[in-house]
């Protein structure tokens, strides 16, 4: 079941956001230890925007999906499955509910940034229909994040991603 997440659930949602990075460890693309979640004013700025949605999985905060609007565009922030509930499609049905979400406040696009390889990240993101976005066709909010990010991540690693809603 899916729903738009509470204010009440962001404790949870970082608890999943920690449990899901797990899958990286190893990969060398973050420090897990090290890394921290997304900020409780960032899931509440979300929320009032009505872009953060929760999965609900046997009774269970599963996973979720956050973001915000970028003048006319939707950027998904964040989306985690808690581990014990992956490969079961949560993940892609978060996605497109944000979709749908980034839709209803007339978004033209969703953008969102994630790592090349692993194939939790780009390629999944691709087999949803998203495609990568040239550098020279950032828009200038999304060189901010890029530079935000490269402060902590190699950025070669990194790619964009759009899609039309
Ligand atoms: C990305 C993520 C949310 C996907 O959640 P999910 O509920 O497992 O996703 P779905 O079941 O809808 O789809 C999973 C697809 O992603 C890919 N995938 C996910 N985990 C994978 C893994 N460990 N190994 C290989 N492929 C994987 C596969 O293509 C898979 O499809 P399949 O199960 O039919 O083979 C989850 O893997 C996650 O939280 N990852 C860590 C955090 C992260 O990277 N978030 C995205 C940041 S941009």
């Amino acid at each position: 079941m899916l729903r738009a997440a509470h204010v009440a659930d962001v404790f949870r949602l970082q608890e999943i956001e920690r449990a899901a990075a797990e899958l990286f460890r190893g990969s060398e693309l973050i420090d897990i230890d090290a890394m921290s979640v997304v900020a409780m004013g960032d899931h509440v700025h979300s929320i009032e925007q009505d872009l953060s949605i929760v999965a609900e999985v046997e009774g269970r905060v599963a996973g979720f999906v956050m973001g915000e609007m970028h003048f006319d565009d939707a950027y998904l922030h964040e989306l985690d499955v808690d581990p014990a509930f992956g490969r079961r499609g949560v993940g892609a049905a978060l996605v497109e509910r944000f979709r749908e979400a980034a839709k209803a406040k007339g978004a033209r696009a969703v953008y969102l940034s994630t790592f090349r390889t692993p194939p939790w990240n780009a390629p999944f993101y691709r087999k949803l229909g998203f495609v990568d976005v040239a550098r020279e066709d950032y828009l200038p909010w999304m060189s901010d994040i890029a530079r935000e990010q490269a402060k902590i991540l190699d950025i070669e690693t990194r790619v964009f991603m759009r899609v039309g809603v």
